[in-house]
């Protein structure tokens, strides 16, 4: 990896970065767009999943084991361990996934739904945060940005939907000075 990521310093100045992630309660699971929403079974290799709480991720999954205080707090160090090592060989951000681990079970997807998270951290903490979770308009990502909410917002589904879709808000809020001249004519 040490080596990848010297290859592509040396082509560009573009900021890399590394995802830490826990699967918890979402672990054990078939790779989603060959079963989804389905958990391993032995014959695929199952394994025991560990989680914040004993509840289950859906109708038919197993009861994950709940983690006790004592392994949370020995998770935490080893991301801590991880976003040390991850900045020793170079990466500019790491990526803290809350995917699997948040206690949280019932999480209501609004736009915008993680950006109250972030906002803690953010607040909380010295670090640059970054947010994502359907932000697909361009006066709400203002929006987090000028109330100070976050400092980066990241989009997923959006931009796999239209890659061109940065150029499009930009005209959209008549910013033309990141569409390249020779595109203006476009949008
Ligand atoms: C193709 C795809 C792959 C993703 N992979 C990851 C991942 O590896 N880790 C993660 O934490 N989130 C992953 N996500 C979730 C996104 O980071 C993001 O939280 C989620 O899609 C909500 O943002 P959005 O509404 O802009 O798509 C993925 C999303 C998509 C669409």
């Amino acid at each position: 990896m040490v080596n990848n990521l010297e290859f592509k310093k040396k082509l560009s100045d573009i900021p890399i970065e590394i995802q830490i992630a826990h699967a918890g309660r979402k672990g054990s699971a078939f790779i989603p767009w060959i079963k989804s929403n389905k958990s391993l079974n032995k014959r695929n290799k199952s394994w025991i999943t560990y989680a914040p709480s004993a509840i289950k991720r859906d109708k038919g999954w197993p009861i994950p084991r709940e983690l006790t205080e004592s392994q949370i707090k020995k998770i935490i160090i080893n991301f801590k361990d991880a976003a040390l090592k991850a900045k020793k060989i170079g990466f500019d951000y790491v990526c803290v996934s809350s995917g699997g681990i948040l206690p949280i079970t019932n999480l209501k997807f609004y736009k915008g739904f993680s950006a109250p998270f972030t906002k803690i951290i953010k607040k909380n903490t010295s670090i640059i945060t970054r947010t994502s979770g359907l932000i697909t308009d361009v006066h709400q990502a203002n929006k987090l940005l000028k109330n100070k909410n976050v400092d980066l917002i990241a989009m997923a589904r959006t931009f796999i939907n239209d890659p061109m879709w940065i150029y499009k808000a930009a005209k959209k809020i008549k910013n033309n000075k990141i569409i390249p001249s020779q595109y203006l004519r476009c949008f």
